[in-house]
């Protein structure tokens, strides 16, 4: 885990939740995506950031190592933890379920960060992985801008498929997949319906089930 990755965001909250008010539409399309896959339940997300999709998903605990992103979940009324996805201050099987947004991008190791959150998930819990398509118009346009931007040149950029892949190495079952942003980058302009599947929108939400 890199602490320069975290220093960033510690850095840029404000600007960073602020991206969210001026993309709306976009905003609310991916919320779409999501409350078609996230379920009732204990859940937390896990790079939680400003809190932006777990207060309006109702995900009660959210867990970031960056103190000032953590500062907004809380007034968003998410329950903080300040720590690392690679060791959950939890106990085996406490969730059921995990989300993970546009996170899993900037961790060194990810199928060890996986395992580490599929540790707090009951059986048969739900594991919601949202990611910026790598192979999609929109993947293509931040893997350009990754170059000189201060985010997203600490990402790396995954397509669902290698996501599957991973998911294979763990205990684990494939359920569905959902996707939004079919307008090309850097903008859309009205909330979008989501469509199963994957392979023609941006931001792709892939659900899986624990099943040891
Ligand atoms: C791109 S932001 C996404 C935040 C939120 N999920 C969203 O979509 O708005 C990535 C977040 O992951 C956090 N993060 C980075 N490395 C992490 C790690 N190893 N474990 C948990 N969170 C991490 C960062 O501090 C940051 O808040």
């Amino acid at each position: 885990m890199s602490r320069e990755k975290i220093r960033i965001y510690d850095k840029t909250w404000m600007e960073y939740d602020e991206w969210y008010d001026s993309h709306q539409a976009l905003y609310q399309s991916q919320i779409k995506v999501l409350k078609k896959i996230v379920p009732s339940g204990l859940g937390i997300e896990i790079g939680v950031g400003t809190g932006r999709f777990a207060s309006l998903l109702s995900v009660q605990f959210g867990l970031d190592p960056s103190l000032n992103m953590l500062k907004l979940a809380k007034q968003r009324k998410v329950k903080v933890v300040r720590s690392f996805g690679e060791s959950l201050p939890f106990k085996n099987e406490s969730f059921n379920f995990v989300l993970i947004v546009y996170t899993i991008e900037l961790v060194d190791d990810p199928l060890s960060f996986l395992k580490e959150a599929l540790r707090t998930l009951k059986r048969k819990g739900v594991l919601i992985l949202g990611i910026l398509d790598k192979n999609s118009s929109w993947g293509k346009f931040y893997m350009q801008k990754a170059v000189q931007s201060k985010y997203y040149k600490t990402f790396h950029f995954f397509s669902p498929e290698e996501i599957l892949k991973i998911f294979k190495k763990l205990p684990l079952v494939f359920k569905v997949a959902f996707q939004t942003q079919f307008c090309p980058p850097p903008d859309i302009k009205d909330i979008e319906k989501p469509k199963k599947g994957f392979g023609q929108g941006g931001f792709v939400v892939l659900k899986a089930i624990k099943t040891q």
